[in-house]
Formats: C-alpha cells, sequence, structure tokens
C-alpha cells in the first residue's frame, strides 16, 4: 500500500471537510490509505500529493473520492424501533388525521430520508406504508425522497438491486416474498414500492438542494461524521423543512442537545422522536 505522510493527510482532510463536511477522525491515515489507496493503483500515481493535484478539479475525480471516502453503512429497518415508532403511531395517526379531514385528504405523505445512502432505510419506509395503506394506497399521494451527496450510493438506491445478504440482515421472510423479486443472484425491490420514491444527489451542506416541506424527515447516522458548526447549519436546514406537525428523527446514538433549538424532544414507544418547537406555518421555506 502507498503510505500517506502527514502533510498528504492534512490536504486530503481540508478538502474532503470543505466538499462534505465530514471531519475525519485519528485514523484519517489508515483510513485515507485504505480507501483511496486503490485509485491511486488504478490510475498510475506513486504519492497521494500527484494524486491529489492532478484531479481535484475534476468533478468525476471529487465524486469518486468522496464515494470512496464516506461511509455508507446501512441496512433495512437499522435499529428497528424508529421504524415501529413510524408503523405503530407515528403515521397512523397521520393518516387518521388526514382522513378525517376531508379539506387535507389526498395532500398525501412527503418523507425525506436526508443521507440515505443505498436506499434501505428508504424502502423499509416503503414497506411500512404499503402495510398500512393496503389497497388505499392508490388513493394517496406518497413519496419518499432519498438524498445522498454520494453518486454511487444514490445510483443502486435507485435501481432497487439487493443481495440476499443485504435483504436478509433486516427484511423478515413474509416482506422479503412480498415486496422482492428475484433477478438472478440478486433481489429487487418490487415497482409498488419503487412508485413511492425518489433519489437526488445532494450535499447536506450544499448551497442547492431538496425543496419543500415534509411530513416526517430521517437524519440518522450522517451528523455524527460533522463539527458542531455544521451540525447547526444542517438542523437549521431541516428546521426549514419541517410542516409544522412534522416528525424529525435522528440516530439512536445521536442527539440534538447544543445542536440546535428549533425542537422539541419527545419519546414513545422506547424511541426519542423531534417536533418542530413553534409550529408555526412556514410553507415559504425551502433548503437552498
Ligand atoms: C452511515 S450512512 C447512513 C445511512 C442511513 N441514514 C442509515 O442510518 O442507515 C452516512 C451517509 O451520509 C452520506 N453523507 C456524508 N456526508 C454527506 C453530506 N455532506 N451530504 C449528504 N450526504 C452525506 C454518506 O455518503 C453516507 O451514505
Amino acid at each position: 500500500m502507498i503510505a500517506i505522510t502527514p502533510k498528504e493527510v492534512e490536504l486530503f482532510a481540508d478538502f474532503v471537510h470543505s466538499h462534505t463536511g465530514i471531519v475525519l477522525n485519528s485514523t484519517k491515515a489508515y483510513l485515507l490509505e485504505s480507501r483511496l489507496g486503490p485509485m491511486l493503483e488504478e490510475t498510475g500515481f506513486s504519492n497521494f500529493t500527484d494524486f491529489f493535484y492532478a484531479g481535484y478539479r475534476s468533478s468525476k475525480w471529487v465524486s469518486r473520492v468522496i464515494d470512496a471516502i464516506s461511509t455508507h453503512e446501512t441496512s433495512f429497518f437499522r435499529d428497528q424501533r424508529p421504524f415501529d415508532l413510524l408503523q405503530s403511531k407515528i403515521l397512523p395517526e397521520y393518516f387518521g388525521k388526514r382522513q378525517s379531514d376531508p379539506e387535507a385528504f389526498n395532500f398525501g405523505l412527503q418523507i425525506w430520508c436526508a443521507a440515505c445512502s443505498t436506499g434501505q432505510e428508504v424502502y423499509s419506509l416503503a414497506m411500512i406504508i404499503a402495510e398500512l395503506l393496503g389497497k388505499e394506497i392508490g388513493q394517496w399521494n406518497v413519496t419518499i425522497t432519498g438524498t445522498d451527496i454520494s453518486e454511487n450510493a444514490i445510483h443502486k438506491a435507485r435501481q432497487g438491486f439487493y443481495t440476499s445478504y443485504e435483504v436478509d440482515r433486516g427484511v423478515p421472510l413474509v416482506q422479503r416474498q412480498k415486496y422482492f423479486e428475484v433477478k438472478g443472484e440478486m433481489l429487487k425491490v418490487r415497482d409498488e414500492l419503487q412508485r413511492m420514491t425518489l433519489f437526488k444527489k445532494m450535499n447536506l451542506l450544499g448551497a442547492s438542494g431538496v425543496n419543500g416541506l415534509y411530513d416526517v424527515i430521517l437524519c440518522r447516522n450522517v451528523a455524527i461524521y460533522f463539527n458542531q458548526d455544521n451540525r447547526r447549519r444542517l438542523f437549521e436546514t431541516i428546521a426549514a423543512c419541517l410542516r409544522p406537525e412534522g416528525v424529525l428523527l435522528i440516530g439512536s446514538t445521536e442527539s440534538l442537545h447544543g445542536v440546535s433549538d428549533h425542537f422539541v424532544r419527545k419519546e414513545s414507544c422506547n424511541t426519542v422522536y423531534y417536533q418542530a418547537k413553534c409550529q408555526t406555518t412556514n410553507y415559504s421555506a425551502k433548503v437552498s
């Protein structure tokens, strides 16, 4: 493996931070060597400095480096409890309210999975919604928007192909049979789930992004990679995108304490979730 010098570590750490907000931790030298080493070998560079200066102006190179450096760990129904909360309380209450208000009925349901990686989180939500709405799903306009900075991750999410290992890690057998079809050695998410989804490449700290307001936002296991300033920026953006009665779910090891005072912490089904502190309507808000 090609060794990286301390100066090169700083060069790449600054570059990654300015493009993604990701702060590389103390294992950064090893992480850079192991994740970027194959790219150096493939392109014939013998050191990280030459590799950097030859590539950093190319958007394709930037995209590949970010893909390699960011951690895409995810799984279907990851951490289970937030999905139980959505399935047993939040979504049934939401659908019930909408149905009992004829004026609001058919407004639909808008969900944003920020930093969705390869899509398992999005399809887990789609399975829950399909189960809850059953045959009534056609009456609803459900969109689950999955965004991530990684082009490869978004591509895989959009395709909806997974190995049986990936599916069996989180999807119960009944749902596996109901919502996946076998395609060669892979399992493909069925069209009825894919129809609810929309995937976009998006930098959560960038200048352009998802427009709109959401009833539910999941932003799990990404803010842990950011510094405090960027966490604040991220949750400012999220606060501006959450509908007045909307619900925010973050990762099970994460907290908004000291990060944002826009939200009220609530707990149900042994799970923490957040709602807007000041539930005033702000329909002009958008992520930019
Ligand atoms: C560990 S995964 C979390 C996936 C999923 N939310 C979950 O909890 O299973 C973190 C994801 O954050 C994405 N990411 C990192 N920095 C980002 C940024 N600035 N904007 C958008 N996505 C980012 C990575 O590409 C990666 O796919």
